[in-house]
């Protein structure tokens, strides 16, 4: 049965939620699900903007057909070519052959490389930057916007009721629990913690290309923007906004410190905990701890974008770095974080090895600085160490005034 929701007097949400996912684009765990979000606009013409996943088809197929009530679909809009969200043009084909697809030549192109169908040429409405269609009533303007997230994604704006569909920018892992609208749902206590996981881990590399995103949607008046992941915003969008301004410049949210271990038999995480208690004792609020050997890594990218200073402490292994933080740190070092204060500790029972090891993968991302040469354990924290620790948190305690 449909199940759709009404945005706007024109416009319709029309898509669905996945609540069984086991890994988003096979990684990323979604513990609250993730919802497709694709919009039928009806006016004299009839616009679908963007599919949805294949794991919702059936559902998203129903939704559309009712809310057409009989009417054939004039177009669908192509804003982003990830299978998440175009994995139903065949669909769409098949069911409405005469719709005219609207998209740019880049996503021509990988309309190509995912299908094995041709498409007539005359069947393409191939647009640019700035061009328009008019639908009847409503004036929809393309604003290209390149590795936000991938090279060919654009972006459609609604002049007339001043709505941006803004692709993957402002979305959210989560599913849409019945509310439509974030000012519905107490957002920032269930979902601020996951839009900052899904764009960390989705976008979080291409803050240059987010914030030319951010200056051209800064040009024009916007009421409503739809994402195609998670909730429609339609007031406060500054607050969200704000936080996009800090992830794509690299800011940290607040004046804290994450840490993040890995330690096989307890003598790493020791250390760590020592380091934790001695920073609450100097008045720091906050401190945020992972085991990263039981965490998975997105969550802990998540918070080295919130956190201004991130203390890694890692146990020898091989001879190198513990393998669940060499993850993590690749991982980092992918995201091009910035503008952190970083410090290591290490562990090694004979070569301690993985606090130089990590201060090199680090030292791959710029602007970043070192809180002193690191701290080395020999298999387990002795009374000798504590003051190294200390000395530690004060210089990490020092740099946060
Ligand atoms: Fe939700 Fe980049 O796809």
């Amino acid at each position: 049965m449909y199940n759709i929701k009404k945005i706007t007097k024109d416009l319709i949400w029309v898509g669905a939620n996945d609540r069984r996912i086991a890994l988003f684009e096979g990684v990323y765990h979604a513990p609250q699900g993730v919802s497709y979000n694709s919009y039928l606009l009806m006016d004299d013409k009839t616009v679908l903007l963007d599919t949805v996943d294949k794991a919702v088809t059936h559902q998203f197929m129903e939704n559309i057909e009712n809310s057409l009530g009989g009417r054939n679909l004039d177009y669908l809009i192509i804003n982003h070519m990830e299978p998440d969200h175009c994995a139903e043009i065949p669909t769409i084909l098949q069911k409405y052959p005469t719709v005219k697809i609207v998209c740019n030549a880049k996503i021509q192109a990988m309309i190509g490389q995912f299908f094995d169908f041709e498409i007539p040429q005359e069947q393409y409405l191939i647009v640019k930057e700035g061009d328009v269609l008019n639908t009847g009533k409503h004036n929809l303007t393309f604003i290209m916007a390149p590795m936000v997230h991938w090279p060919e994604v654009m972006v459609t704006y609604d002049s007339t009721d001043k709505i941006l569909f803004s692709a993957d920018a402002f979305g959210s892992f989560g599913a849409i629990d019945g509310n439509i609208f974030a000012d519905e749902v107490d957002w920032e206590n269930r979902y601020l913690d996951e839009a900052r996981r899904y764009y960390t881990n989705i976008v979080g590399k291409y803050g240059p290309q987010v914030q030319m995103l951010l200056k051209k949607a800064s040009g024009v008046e916007i009421n409503m923007v739809c994402p195609l992941h998670g909730y429609v915003w339609r007031k406060d969008l500054d607050k969200f906004i704000d936080k996009y301004q800090k992830w794509s410049t690299y800011t940290p949210e607040i004046n804290s410190v994450l840490i993040a271990y890995a330690s096989v038999y307890g003598g790493t995480q020791n250390a760590a905990e020592i380091l934790a208690s001695k920073l609450a004792e100097l008045g720091v609020k906050d401190i945020k701890m992972f085991d990263v050997s039981v965490t998975h890594s997105s969550y802990v990218v998540s918070d080295a974008f919130k956190y201004s200073h991130i203390v890694f402490a890692s146990t020898t292994y091989n001879n190198g770095i513990f393998v669940e933080m060499e993850n993590l740190l690749h991982d980092i070092v992918a995201h091009n974080l910035q503008n952190r204060k970083f410090a290591v500790i290490e562990n090694g029972s004979w070569a301690p090895q993985a606090g130089r090891l990590m201060t090199e993968l680090l030292s791959q991302l710029k602007n970043n600085e070192f809180i002193g040469a690191g701290i080395s354990i020999k298999s387990a924290v002795k009374s000798d160490k504590i003051e190294e620790i200390e000395n530690l948190a004060k210089a990490i305690v020092d740099t946060m005034k």
